[in-house]
């Protein structure tokens, strides 16, 4: 039987491609969403993969969510923890809302998901997490503190999980992204967004598909010896 993979923040961006390359890789994929209902509902059409709508920084939704992809679709084997928000603004303009939403959803999201997951996974000794990081959480960004602090927690956050489920066949690593050519990326100011580029020395954003193809290969069984790591996919932008 094929295992079952949940995407959060699945069905744009970076998470649509990510649900794609997990499919073709044989999973049976379930995509998540917040709030975007329209896009949610396309994506399904087009892809004939279901979305399950939850805030992943709302705990009791998650527990409740996942409980729900275990009954109607199976056992989770695999979770990408892709759902992020930005909220930028230099710190003596960042109100405690925007420090508070960005850490709740990108990193709670992450705790979240492994509360309703890891468990089993360690139960069925097979387990794959994968976590979207950023450059950003290994280098600060100018205007970012919410951002940084919360991708450099994932970070943390997948290194000590690594180490409670490597005895059981559970990996979990993490992926730091660079700029990526998402909706994200193109709500950075114009003329912000071409300096970056022009410090990358791939000389260009990266694709969706790019971030995917490492998460593909570390949700697969030819990764079972790699876990805590963090993959760098950031057209050399920062080597870390
Ligand atoms: N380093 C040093 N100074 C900087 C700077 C930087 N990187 N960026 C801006 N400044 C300076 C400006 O030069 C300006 O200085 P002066 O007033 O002396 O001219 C001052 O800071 C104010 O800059 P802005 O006019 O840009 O201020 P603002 O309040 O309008 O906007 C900002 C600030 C929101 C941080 C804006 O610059 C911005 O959006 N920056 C981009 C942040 C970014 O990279 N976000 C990434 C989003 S994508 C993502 O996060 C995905 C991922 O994982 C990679």
């Amino acid at each position: 039987m094929a295992r079952v993979a949940v995407v959060t923040g699945g069905t744009r961006g970076i998470g649509r491609a990510i649900c794609e390359a997990l499919r073709a890789d044989g999973f049976t994929v379930v995509a998540n969403y917040a709030g975007n209902e329209e896009k949610a509902k396309a994506f399904t059409a087009e892809t004939g993969i279901p979305a399950y709508k939850c805030d992943v920084g709302d705990h009791e939704a998650v527990l409740e969510m996942c409980a729900k992809i275990e009954a109607e679709v199976g056992p989770i084997d695999a979770v990408v923890n892709n759902a992020g928000i930005t909220r930028d603004g230099t710190l003596h303009k960042m109100s405690f809302d925007d420090w508070n939403e960005v850490m709740r959803i990108n990193l709670g999201g992450c705790f979240n998901m492994a509360k309703a997951c890891f468990p089993g996974m360690r139960a069925r000794g097979w387990g794959r997490i994968v976590n979207i990081g950023s450059i950003n959480g290994q280098a600060g960004q100018y205007g970012q503190v919410n951002y940084a602090a919360a991708k450099s927690g994932i970070h943390g956050f997948t290194k000590a999980l690594a180490q409670e489920g490597a005895k059981s066949g559970v990996t979990c690593n993490a992926i730091a992204p660079g700029y990526i050519d998402t909706d994200m990326v193109a709500a950075v100011p114009e003329p912000v967004l071409e300096k970056i580029v022009a410090k990358i020395p791939v000389g260009r954003l990266g694709k969706a598909e790019e971030i995917a193809r490492g998460v593909s290969f570390l949700c697969s069984e030819d990764a079972g010896f790699v876990t805590g790591s963090t993959m760098s996919i950031n057209g050399g932008q920062h080597m870390y």
